[in-house]
């Protein structure tokens, strides 16, 4: 008997248990996409190269078009969907909103779920490709524009929002360091374009 090329698995997602039969070969891409209607997730490229589907396994940054949905198993999947808290943003999404770190918004989801790991990631002291100071005893750099270009550069944004993008995940990281929220509307005109984020209200963070 040919062995069988199929397998029902059960995935962590969001916090909540989804078992479904899947072709071995389904990405973990696919699996959202197609069989969960999780559609937040974004497939780009479908090559590891845009980041467009970027999802958190177990906290850390994962392209899961590169994923297989059977290797997911047992492991704790968050996507765009499972970042807010019910109606709530999280700090991370609301800074996307209020630099408009966005155009089309296609790139979104991933680029959160990305930032989210970035801010963990440096939180926890992990240097980057253009940390000058790699020394374990240096501590985490500070999250200068470079570092988290550099940190965020597998994740692509055909609208070119990189400068609102870079702004976005150094408030949030602030925000989340902090536990302040700031509002950059109501700054000086220092910070004038961001003040367009208020508009960015009425938009939606593409989910
Ligand atoms: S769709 Fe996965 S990296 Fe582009
Ligand atoms: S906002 Fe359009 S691709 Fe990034």
């Amino acid at each position: 008997m040919a062995p069988s090329t199929s397998s029902a698995i059960t995935l962590n997602i969001n916090g909540e248990k989804y078992t479904l039969p899947v072709d071995h070969r389904t990405t973990l891409l696919d699996a959202l996409r197609e069989h969960l209607d999780l559609t937040g997730t974004k497939k780009g490229c479908d090559h590891g190269q845009c980041g467009a589907c970027t999802v958190l396994l177990d906290g850390r940054r994962a392209v899961s078009c590169l994923q297989l949905a059977v290797a997911a198993e047992g492991r704790a999947i968050t996507t765009i969907e499972g970042v807010a808290d019910g109606e709530r943003l999280h700090p991370v999404q609301q800074a996307f909103l209020d630099f408009d770190g966005y155009q089309c918004g296609y790139c979104t989801p991933g680029q959160i779920c990305s930032a989210l790991g970035v801010i963990e990631e440096h939180a926890a002291g992990w240097p980057s490709a253009v940390t000058a100071d790699v020394r374990p005893e240096a501590g985490a750099p500070p999250l200068t524009p470079e570092e988290i270009r550099e940190r965020m550069s597998g994740n692509l944004c055909r609208c070119g929002a990189y400068v609102s993008i870079v702004e976005a995940v150094a408030r949030a990281a602030e925000t989340q360091r902090t536990g302040v929220t700031e509002n950059p509307a109501a700054e000086d005109s220092a910070t004038e374009p961001r003040a367009a984020g208020a508009e960015a209200g009425a938009k939606e963070v593409a989910a």
